[in-house]
């Protein structure tokens, strides 16, 4: 074969560029765009691998090398947009052309009766039938075709406007960049882009063994792909595009059944899962939902429930819409799975502040798609009013999340004479008598320093990413010198010599170089600043954000302990139980000692709070609902760097309202009538963004 891109540059550097015609080289870039658009449609929609993994990924080196080399030739919608690589600066705020309603929904088939009943009496006699089909445990978008090419793709937002997200977009295999055969000259594709089940277990596997947070469910970590600013990063995330409707302006003719919409959308290269069913009565509608509510759990992505549309769109507008929803659809929403299991045993698992965490062990159940064998029992309070007794059958479930809960037991299966589980007294690790502070609900270990699962914690969280970041003392290598007696405590890591370390381990020992790197990085961590330090301290209550609280308020290391609960408390947010756990921590004579050697060993003990920027100086933000790139009290805490104020309730004072998702409609409300400006997680980072 003819190596285009190589024959071409010999040309370009000939300077014989200019007098050559690039037409071969675009006919070149077309051909293979379009094999390579063939190969995906058929690996994605239909399942059917036609060449081998290293003959495609030649055509798409070869296709990228020619785009890199002629860019002015590269079209936008070229299949090499599916790898990513471009990056969203921030997400533009898009107004729909058509406003993103949502669906009336009900857990209940009583209401479900109802809606089929009413429409049935609103029809008045027509002829009609409806569509059941799945509904997707994911993102809404909306995708506009012009001329049979994808020119956007924006999130549900708040139904008016939402984010523009086309360049992540593109990077979804099932979400056609041209479209095939005929369709429509303009419209709205509008469906839900889902994380498939394995591919999610993958990236979460992937992320713990990365030493990153694992998503709570396929929903979450979808929502938050799409919002990546690395499109290729959102390119490994193997997400998946659901199509379930289509809309046109005025003057675009579409078929007039769902149905056919859909059927015809398939043709054009949509993903439109096989899963819909024409049903002619509310007999074929309980069918199809009570046989869904057990299937789900088989299919490859999450379902949430089973939606139900009028078929014959003409309909729809005899229907009519309420305040914010179609009265032609309804939502049936499962309830959340729930199976009953024996409880085997009682586990206690002490964590690195002593707190005793009791763990059911329950005979291995199927639930949601996967195998539930322990769920945690919270404490001591929690059992006694479950009133849990040994051997009783446990209800778990599992919703939306994909964490187990045990939320009953089943006192039908409950044996007769059976006892009420009894809380241990002691520690299970270490046979110390436990303590419940009062107004606490949890126990815990008292003997910090001769307790095993405290000790390695306490180390383990000294050394972890957000503390002293000393990556090369992973959890087994803690062990290992906590065994050979090197270290018993955190001071103890600036004592280790490069002599200790060489030999150490059974089957993988420390060699030279693996010693070298864990000093090196044992020294670095003497730079990590002082607010850093005093959150690896490990001191109870005291997280990332009061540790920087307390280090600005504080400035250095014999201020902080120095000061008494009183002074303590001053510090916002800090309340008075904190500033006792960090008073009674300071007090202990053996913390005091390790402080001294921490200071000795070149730690960080002061350092007046940098803010990154000031930014945000004189602005006053209220933080509401859930966000993408940052917890509730990280975006809090990046507002303050940048020199911002948080304020918790709205008030004439208030700059913006800065709005996540699921934010509680008062507060917008609120907003609205103060004239509160709403800033979106977008626009709060192109706020702050640099330059
Ligand atoms: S139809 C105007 N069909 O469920 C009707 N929605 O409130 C447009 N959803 O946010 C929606 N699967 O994102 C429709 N097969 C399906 C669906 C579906 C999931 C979502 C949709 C919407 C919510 C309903």
């Amino acid at each position: 074969m003819f190596d285009w891109a190589g024959g071409l540059e010999l040309y370009r550097r000939m300077d014989l560029f200019s007098a050559i015609d690039t037409e071969p080289v675009r006919r070149r870039m077309d051909e293979l765009a379009e094999e390579i658009d063939r190969l995906n449609y058929e690996y994605y929609m239909n399942d059917r691998s036609l060449v081998s993994d290293f003959e495609f990924d030649a055509m798409l080196r070869e296709l990228q090398d020619l785009e890199r080399q002629y860019p002015e030739l590269a079209s936008p919608l070229s299949p090499t947009k599916r790898v990513g690589g471009e990056v969203n600066k921030s997400f533009r705020q898009v107004q729909h052309r058509f406003p993103m309603l949502s669906l009336g929904n009900t857990y209940s088939i009583e209401e479900i009766e109802d809606f089929e009943a009413r429409t049935r009496k609103l029809l008045d006699g027509k002829e009609f039938s409806y569509t059941c089909e799945l509904k997707y445990d994911g993102v809404a978008i909306g995708l506009t075709y012009r001329h049979g090419r994808l020119v956007q793709a924006v999130t549900r937002g708040n139904g008016a406007v939402g984010d523009d997200i086309t360049l992540n977009a593109k990077t979804i295999p099932t979400i056609p960049l041209k479209l095939r055969g005929e369709y429509p000259d303009d419209f709205e594709a509008r469906g839900e882009v889902v994380y498939p089940f394995e591919a999610f277990d993958a990236m979460n596997k992937q992320r713990e063994e990365e030493g990153l947070e694992p998503f709570a469910n396929p929903r979450n970590a979808a929502s938050g792909s799409l919002k990546l600013q690395d499109s290729a990063e959102c390119a490994k995330r193997k997400l998946m595009f659901c199509m379930y409707f289509m809309m046109a302006p005025d003057g675009v003719t579409l078929p007039d059944t769902h149905f056919g919409r859909l059927e015809w959308a398939r043709q054009m290269g949509f993903k439109v899962q096989p899963y819909i069913k024409e049903c002619k009565d509310i007999k074929d509608i309980k069918d199809f939902i009570e046989y869904w509510d057990k299937e789900r759990w088989n299919l490859p992505f999450g379902i949430d429930g089973i939606v139900i549309k009028v078929n014959q769109t003409p309909l729809w507008e005899a229907l009519g819409l309420t305040a914010k929803s179609p009265r032609w659809a309804i939502a049936y929403k499962f309830k959340a799975e729930r199976v009953s299991t024996p409880l085997e045993s009682i586990s206690y698992q002490v964590g690195r502040t002593g707190v005793i965490t009791p763990v059911a062990n329950l005979r291995p159940v199927w639930l949601g798609g996967t195998t539930v064998k322990r769920a945690t029992l919270v404490n001591a309070d929690f059992i006694a009013k479950m009133d849990i007794h040994i051997g009783d059958h446990l209800f778990i479930e599992k919703g939306g999340e994909i964490i187990p809960k045990v939320v009953g037991v089943d006192f039908e299966q409950r044996r007769e004479g059976s006892m009420p589980v009894q809380y241990i007294v002691r520690c299970p690790e270490c046979g110390a008598e436990l303590v419940r502070a009062e107004g606490e609900a949890g126990h815990y270990c008292p003997n910090a320093d001769g307790c095993h699962p405290q000790i390695i914690g306490r180390l383990e969280h000294f050394v972890g990413r957000k503390a002293m970041d000393i990556e090369s003392l992973g959890p087994e290598r803690l062990e290992l010198l906590y065994k050979a007696g090197l270290v018993r405590n955190i001071a103890d890591i600036y004592d280790l010599k490069r002599e200790q370390l060489i030999g150490l381990g059974e089957e993988s020992t420390i060699q030279d170089k693996s010693a070298d790197n864990l000093l090196a990085a044992i020294e670095a961590s003497k730079q990590v600043p002082f607010e850093r330090v005093l959150f690896a301290l490990g001191i109870r209550y005291v997280g990332e954000v009061g540790a920087k609280k307390l280090a600005r308020y504080f400035k250095n290391i014999d201020a902080l302990m120095g000061a008494d609960v009183a002074e303590l408390a001053q510090v916002e947010d800090v309340g008075e139980v904190t500033a006792k756990a960090v008073s009674d921590w300071f007090a202990n004579p053996l913390h005091r000692e390790i402080i001294t050697r921490l200071r000795m060993a070149g730690l960080q003990m002061s350092g007046v709070w940098k803010m990154e920027s000031e930014k945000l100086e004189g602005m006053t933000f209220v933080v509401s609902g859930v966000f993408e790139h940052f917890s509730r009290e990280e975006i809090k805490a990046d507002i303050e760097n940048h020199g911002g104020k948080v304020s918790g309730s709205i008030s004439g004072k208030t700059t913006y309202l800065l709005a996540g998702e699921k934010m509680g409609p008062e507060k917008l409300k609120k907003a609205e009538k103060l004239g509160v400006k709403i800033l979106s997680e977008a626009e709060y980072l192109s706020l702050t963004a640099e330059g």
